[in-house]
């Protein structure tokens, strides 16, 4: 049985003081021993943050993570930088970095591997976007999006890691992908994995994300190959990212 997970990524958003009223609101809804729960701060508010919640149940996630371990590179943030300041988890590869930012699925999974360096789980988070959906490459886009992660860090780095299936064209804009599309393309993910380690396949926790809400949370969570979700805006209030929580 493959524990559930729910994270919120708040994105571009809020102050300090907002963002520690919302960690705070969240982790007070909680009770000890909850597993599972994650937000997924800006950098500059992660540490305040961490201090916020070290004693609950609520874990803390980055954005991001630099592609290169240290150096010349101005305006990064590297992996060890992060796991100092507390983050279990981070992102790599939302579909809003690599469309706005330029990431590549190489810069992608060298970013995976340097949080895995440092003992950080990275969330690779892939999906196609509509134009990809209609001309059917839907799996040919996850084939190159998840084979970039599996050929530079092997099949067996993806047991320590999360994958958050978000299909570009259901983030932020409301349309939620069925229970049944998404399902379709978890299930598809999981066997890509299969065909090279079955072991690693039944491990890996799979996300959703894309316009999960109180509402549908429930009977997304309900199919058996999505094991939690990837939450934006819903995730900006405490009553709902908790309600979400409390539907897997
Ligand atoms: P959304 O964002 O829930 O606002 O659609 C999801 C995400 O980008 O991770």
């Amino acid at each position: 049985m493959r524990q559930s997970l729910v994270m919120g990524n708040w994105k571009l958003n809020g102050s300090r003081a907002e963002g520690l009223a919302l960690a705070n609101a969240i982790a007070t809804g909680l009770r000890p021993g909850n597993k599972g729960i994650v937000v997924c701060v800006p950098y500059v508010y992660l540490s305040d943050v961490q201090d916020a919640i070290k004693d609950t149940p609520l874990a803390l996630g980055s954005q991001n993570v630099a592609d290169q371990e240290s150096g010349a590179y101005t305006g990064e943030i590297s992996a060890a930088m992060l796991k100092e300041c507390g983050c279990a988890y981070a992102l790599v590869g939302h579909s809003e970095r690599r469309s706005y930012y330029g990431d590549t699925n190489e810069s992608v999974a060298a970013r995976f591997v340097q949080a895995q360096k440092e003992g950080i789980t990275p969330v690779l988070c892939i999906g196609e976007t509509l134009e990809e959906r209609e001309s059917d490459t839907t799996f040919a886009v996850i084939d190159e999006q998840l084979g970039a992660v599996i050929d530079l860090a092997g099949v067996e780095a993806i047991e320590f890691s999360v994958i958050a299936y978000e299909p570009v064209w259901a983030i932020g804009t409301g349309k939620v992908a069925s229970d049944q599309q998404a399902q379709e393309v978890h299930k598809y993910i999981r066997e890509k994995i299969a065909a090279k380690s079955q072991a690693v396949a039944d491990k890996v926790q799979i996300l959703y994300g894309g316009s999960v809400k109180p509402s549908n949370a429930k009977a997304i969570f309900a199919m058996p190959d999505i094991d939690g979700g990837l939450i934006g805006g819903a995730s900006l209030d405490a009553e709902s990212f908790l309600t979400i929580y409390q539907s897997t």
